[in-house]
């Protein structure tokens, strides 16, 4: 059983507890696609997101787990709502306990702005993002889609290609993937790799074949422009010549090798149009992983919550 009120990254979780979450995610994702969406683990309980950063996936499919599962569910957008006239995250969250909230899924810039929350309020808090550190979901998510697709995660060889500097998506899987037996390799120009990667359990490869020969998953991450303070490398069109993932290139992978991306894509970029869209891409399928994986992380604070009489 999940040991915490909050969800808050993948490096302090077990892999029991990971285990457990993949476990109750996949019997949703059984469901869901069997067209049940009518759940009352969270009946008579508040779900608020509160996103400080622009959001499709995670904050549909938050508020679409929080109504799935039965609770009340409000969304707060930080361009709409107090922040702008300078109320304090710690002050949002009072705001929030006031209101008897139970749970809260936030994305903020700030690396470490979940944790300062889940430590002022009663409410279970659920990262959505923070800064360039963690995306716990996201990495559950991806490793759910992962052991669906193989049956297991142990031995897999997952090849992360695109901004890992900046990717908060990386680091959840890096730390995810590695306590349940996967090896990680990462491929991007050397300035977009954080210094110490190769220290939290990285391989770092030094040329896209060497990280996509014999991969079972070829992952590309989006290029955050918006993150880049300075020119880390000359265009993009460089880039997507360099370190780009072409259709091709998957001839070196395992064989049954699949193409992941967490979204949103930069379309011939970080991978070409045609192994988005193709047959081994699961990226539509991440998508419905996620919804699934907020499912379980919700149902399974909410057992932490009864347990602890919170
Ligand atoms: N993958 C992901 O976090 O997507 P959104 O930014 O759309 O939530």
């Amino acid at each position: 059983m999940l040991q915490t009120k909050d969800l808050l990254g993948l490096r302090d979780i077990s892999a029991g507890e990971i285990e457990e979450l993949l476990d109750l995610a996949g019997q949703y994702k059984r469901k869901v696609k069997g067209g049940e969406k009518k759940f009352s683990v969270l009946s008579g309980k508040t779900l608020v997101t509160l996103f400080y950063e622009n959001s499709t996936r995670t904050r549909t499919s938050f508020e679409l787990a929080g109504k799935y599962l039965g609770a009340h569910e409000v969304n707060i957008s930080a361009s709409s709502s107090s922040v702008q006239k300078g109320e304090s995250l710690i002050d949002t969250g009072k705001t929030l306990q006031a209101l008897a909230v139970d749970y809260i899924a936030i994305r903020h810039p700030m690396a470490g702005a979940p944790h300062l929350l889940a430590s002022t309020v009663n409410a279970s808090v659920l990262n959505g993002g923070d800064g360039m550190n963690e995306h716990p979901t996201q990495a559950l998510l991806d490793m759910l889609t992962m052991k669906e697709t193989f049956g297991s995660l142990k031995g897999l060889k997952v090849a992360i290609l695109g901004d890992i500097k900046h990717s908060r998506v990386a680091k959840s899987n890096l730390f995810g993937l590695s306590k349940m037996g996967a090896e990680v390799w990462v491929y991007a120009p050397k300035t977009l790799i954080p210094v110490g990667f190769d220290r939290l359990g990285a391989r770092i490869a030094r040329s896209r074949e060497e990280a996509i020969e014999g991969a079972n998953v070829v992952m590309g991450l989006r290029i955050q422009l918006e993150r880049q303070s300075g020119g880390a490398f000359p265009s993009l069109s460089e880039y997507s010549t360099f370190y780009g993932v072409k259709d091709g290139m998957l001839a070196r992978a395992a064989k049954g090798a699949i193409v992941m991306h967490p979204g949103p894509v930069n379309r011939g970029i970080e991978l070409t149009p045609s192994l988005i869209d193709g047959d081994r891409s699961r990226i539509e399928d991440q998508v419905t992983s996620g919804l699934c994986v907020r499912m379980a992380a919700l149902t399974l604070l909410s057992r932490y919550r009864e347990n602890k009489g919170l």
